[in-house]
């Protein structure tokens, strides 16, 4: 078969090699090819090898030098809260002096001062903000994100959060899954009534079933937010409904949220700062991910989750960035992988799989993204690294110089294609 584009002269291409979920010593390996070229056929690569491409070129292939740059799968962020309205830079200085996000929730701030902003904001408005931090994310070298809704608290607003998020996706080109999160805060309204909220989440679920791209329900399991008994309430009639299911669990409480989630066949649990070992143990008897969100730690100044031990459990782990204006402000994925080496121990190629094929199983994906393999999209990251370990060691700036997604260049030479200053 013929290429219609190829890239060449790839110092090496770091890529996944086993099927996912991968766990324990799979997450640990990966495919190195050296002198290596990528061979793209309708948005789809037909090839990647060493060497010599000379088959695959017709008169028409576009050759495409790669200068002696790296290349990866472009990284799959299965954790975030793209669309919402406004920052939240006001918190800083209390977190910062360690009052308790919970508190800083509590008082009406955190999740409801963006929620009450996210109301407010117009369709476009919401749409232009997230655009601009989705052109970042890709910047980044993220191909591929998951995005919440959870800053509307009622039906209108989620849904506007979510048909945001749909219209990105339709634009391209990053693909985004869309995930509801109605059963993030108490909104004020129901404050002195938080069972009428709940009954109304569950009364809006078949509602967001029809919407027809949303087929996963996410839930804010915490102390003084939603409990073990109403989380299990709220994804229990989600899943009858037919939707999958996740939870955002013993992130700042050991409350148990990891088990419960167990239990529930969840397809992740996320956070897990305060998972218990017992937890840890189940988890990796599942099939449940551990979505581990390193940055929220950094910036939330908290301990970092008990990756090793979840590896050394056989727990299939995955890395992402929760961008979010509350716990996590920054599009930079590269700092959340720096943060996954650094502070959750994951070595190069550890962190390279959990922000890959790891996160495109999670997102139901993996047929399509995750790895550089023929049959795949040609979601394809080139970096202007000497090798991958470097990635993770000089932190803090972009390594990324070009990015395709389905074969098409949208980053080069560091600008997104299309994008005016
Ligand atoms: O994943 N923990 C709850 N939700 C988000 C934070 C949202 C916010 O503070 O706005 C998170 O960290
Ligand atoms: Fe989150």
């Amino acid at each position: 078969m013929k290429a219609d584009s190829l890239i060449y002269n790839i110092k090496t291409l770091y890529t996944p090699i086993h099927e996912p979920p991968l766990r324990g010593a799979n997450l640990r390996a990966i495919k190195e090819l050296t002198n290596a070229y990528i061979a793209v056929k309708n948005g789809k690569i037909i090839a990647v090898g060493e060497t010599d491409y000379s088959q695959f070129l017709s008169p028409e292939t576009k050759k495409i030098d790669a200068k002696g740059k790296i290349a990866l799968p472009g990284f799959i962020d299965a954790h975030t809260h793209l669309v919402h309205a406004g920052s939240r830079e006001e918190e800083f200085a209390a977190i910062q002096q360690g009052v308790p996000y919970l508190d800083i929730l509590a008082g009406g701030g955190g999740i409801i001062n963006t929620v009450s902003k996210t109301r407010a904001t117009s369709f476009v408005e919401l749409l232009t903000q997230a655009r601009k931090s989705l052109n970042k994310m890709l910047s980044y070298g993220v191909t591929t994100i998951e995005a919440k809704s959870g800053y509307g608290l009622n039906l209108a607003t989620e849904i506007k959060q979510l048909q945001v998020a749909q219209t990105l996706h339709q634009q391209g080109p990053v693909h985004i899954t869309s995930t509801y999160m109605g059963a993030h805060a108490i909104p004020l309204e129901h404050k002195k009534n938080p069972a009428t909220y709940i009954n109304s989440i569950i009364a809006d679920l078949p509602t967001i079933k029809s919407l027809g791209y949303v087929d996963v329900v996410d839930v804010f399991c915490e102390k003084d937010v939603f409990s073990l008994s109403e989380t299990e309430k709220i994804l229990t009639v989600a899943k009858n409904l037919g939707f999958k299911v996740r939870l955002h669990a013993d992130e700042l409480e050991a409350l148990g949220g990891a088990g419960l989630g167990v239990k529930l066949e969840a397809i992740s649990v996320d956070h897990l700062i305060n998972i218990s070992d017992k937890d840890i143990v189940k988890l990796g008897q599942s099939n449940t991910f551990a979505c581990l969100l390193p940055g929220t730690s950094f910036y939330l100044q908290k301990p970092f989750a008990k990756a090793r031990m979840m590896i050394d459990n056989n727990v299939a782990v995955c890395v992402a960035g929760d961008y979010n204006p509350g716990s996590c402000p920054t599009e930079n994925f590269q700092l959340i992988m720096q943060l996954a080496a650094s502070y959750l121990k994951l070595s190069p190629e550890e962190v390279l799989n959990a922000v890959t094929i790891n996160p495109a199983h999670l997102l139901n994906l993996s047929n399509q993204k995750g790895s550089l393999t023929p049959g795949k999209d040609a979601d394809i990251l080139l970096l202007d690294a000497p090798n991958l370990a470097y990635i993770m060691y000089h932190f803090g700036i972009n390594h990324v110089n070009d990015v395709f997604i389905k074969g098409k260049q949208v980053v080069k030479n560091k600008r997104i294609e299309g994008e005016t200053k």
